[in-house]
């Protein structure tokens, strides 16, 4: 039996390819369906089944696009609902696939209807078991994104968790595989290890929520708390996951479209149709953009920062690539997060749009060095850090204010336009965000810090030391 885990960076998520004798099955795809069947092609099978460990918060999933295609049956876990046809698996519910079989458990917590899949082999071996959001490697499924007000709290979610976790996962023996939905870098957990897989052994020593002496009540508080507000798309990824969408091929098609300079121009100046840069950093910082742009670069957390800052999921959206060989990814990405109004993009790059003789916006760039020397003579206005605030409170540059990226919208209100900023994150990705959207918003004067705090605090510039959120009360 083949188990293949296809990871997604971006989203840091794990959809996972299982193949046995002719028949396939995908768990948790992604929203495009060309890797699927092209994979289950590339085997000579057949996709019998689509499983899902829950519906999804932080992506939109493509079952549906995939079982049009294919006549998969979409398995869920008890509980589920949705608007297309879907078959609600019990707990212990056996599926053969060829030779093997996958068999459901159902693990309540993360979501009601959350389940996990256990993959016996043709030997009658089961080496491996997909967790789904219930437990990661180093972390467990928050349990607060599927409260439904007056019916059921977060805590009474983390109770389900603890049980599900004790009497249906626990009990699988040590030297199996826990292959999870995500890994670090997503928001759906508060503490995951880079690991995309471990042995449930390993995880019983490691994972802080899998402690052996750990009463129901000390987990229910462990998991429930320092819990984040989670990003403003996921409550849009879920309806949508209970939905029959646009198709994915109807997107692309769509979303492809090249506009030509003069075409663009005239998009990019409607209220209604926003531009996106997706370009590398040098390119936006150093040839400028189409004015009113704001950039997310491709080569980056793209679809979640997406999700985060673009308020309106239906948003009319034009972008800008410096590679039209990447432009079907591009509008892929957008659609992953749900954002399926992508219109086109410019045809031949801003080296066209300036060849037509239209202006570009352009934000002022320098070194680390240049920025610290600049803050020591109390030459800088505005210097701003725009990485979340536990970053900030963790190290930063005195005399920097933190305004965080997630809140740009929200707290926009304190930002002075006559004004002249320069803003910093940690790399230099984040950065360039803020300051696209600073500069759409009527800052005139917006000067990016390349490198970030990385390159920062490799000069002389007066940091802070840690402080304790709690002694700041
Ligand atoms: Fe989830």
């Amino acid at each position: 039996m083949k188990v293949e885990q296809l990871f997604t960076g971006c989203l840091a998520e794990m959809a996972y390819y299982i193949e046995s004798n002719g028949e396939a099955a995908i768990v948790d795809p992604l929203r495009e369906t060309e890797p699927y069947l092209r994979m289950a092609e590339a085997d000579g099978a057949k996709i019998k089944y689509i499983f899902l460990t829950h519906f999804h918060a932080d992506f939109v999933s493509g079952q549906y696009d995939l079982a049009q295609k294919t006549g998969a049956k979409i398995i869920f876990g008890p509980n589920a609902t949705a608007e297309y046809d879907i078959y609600n698996g019990t707990d212990g519910e056996e599926f053969p696939l060829g030779d093997g079989k996958i068999t459901l458990l159902h693990t309540p917590g993360h979501t009601m209807e959350s389940s996990s899949y256990l993959i016996t082999n043709e030997e009658g071996n089961s080496p491996y078991v997909l967790t789904g959001d219930c437990l990661f490697i180093g972390d467990v499924g928050r349990p607060d994104l599927a409260v439904k007000s007056g019916t059921i709290t977060e805590k009474d979610l983390a109770g389900f968790l603890f049980e599900s976790l004790r009497n249906k996962i626990m009990t699988l023996p040590d030297d199996i595989i826990v292959y999870p939905n995500h890994g670090a870098g997503s928001a759906c957990g508060k503490n995951m290890s880079s690991e995309t897989f471990d042995t449930l052994g390993n995880q019983k020593k490691t994972n802080y929520a899998l402690r052996a002496d750990m009463t129901k009540e000390e987990f229910i508080e462990e998991v429930t708390s320092g819990l984040k507000p989670p990003p403003p798309y996921f409550p849009n990824n879920v309806r949508m996951n209970k939905s029959i969408n646009t198709s994915i091929d109807t997107i692309l098609h769509k979303g492809t479209t090249p506009l030509d300079p003069v075409t663009f121009k005239e998009l990019s100046e409607k209220k209604d149709i926003l531009v996106i840069d997706t370009r590398s950093k040098e390119a936006y910082a150093e040839e400028g953009t189409v004015p009113g742009a704001w950039y997310i670069g491709v080569d980056g957390n793209f679809a979640p920062w997406v999700g985060a800052i673009v308020p309106d999921i239906n948003q009319k959206i034009i972008f800008i690539s410096d590679d039209e060989l990447r432009v079907n990814e591009i509008v892929t990405r957008f659609s992953r997060v749900g954002y399926d109004n992508t219109l086109g993009y410019l045809n031949g790059g801003i080296k066209d749009w300036l060849a037509h003789g239209f202006g570009v916006d352009k934000i002022g760039s320098v070194s680390a060095n240049k920025f610290v020397d600049l803050l020591a003579e109390g030459a800088i206005e505005k210097p701003v850090d725009v990485r979340k605030e536990s970053e900030y409170l963790s190290e930063h540059v005195i005399g920097v204010e933190n305004f965080p990226l997630d809140f740009i919208h929200t707290n926009f209100a304190e930002i002075d336009t006559s004004k002249e900023y320069f803003l910093h994150c940690k790399t230099g990705y984040r950065s360039l965000i803020a300051a696209s959207i600073f500069m759409a918003n009527g800052v005139e004067k917006v000067t990016d810090v390349r490198g970030g705090f990385e390159d920062i605090i490799e000069t002389k510039a007066p940091i802070s030391d840690f402080v304790c959120p709690t002694t700041m009360l």
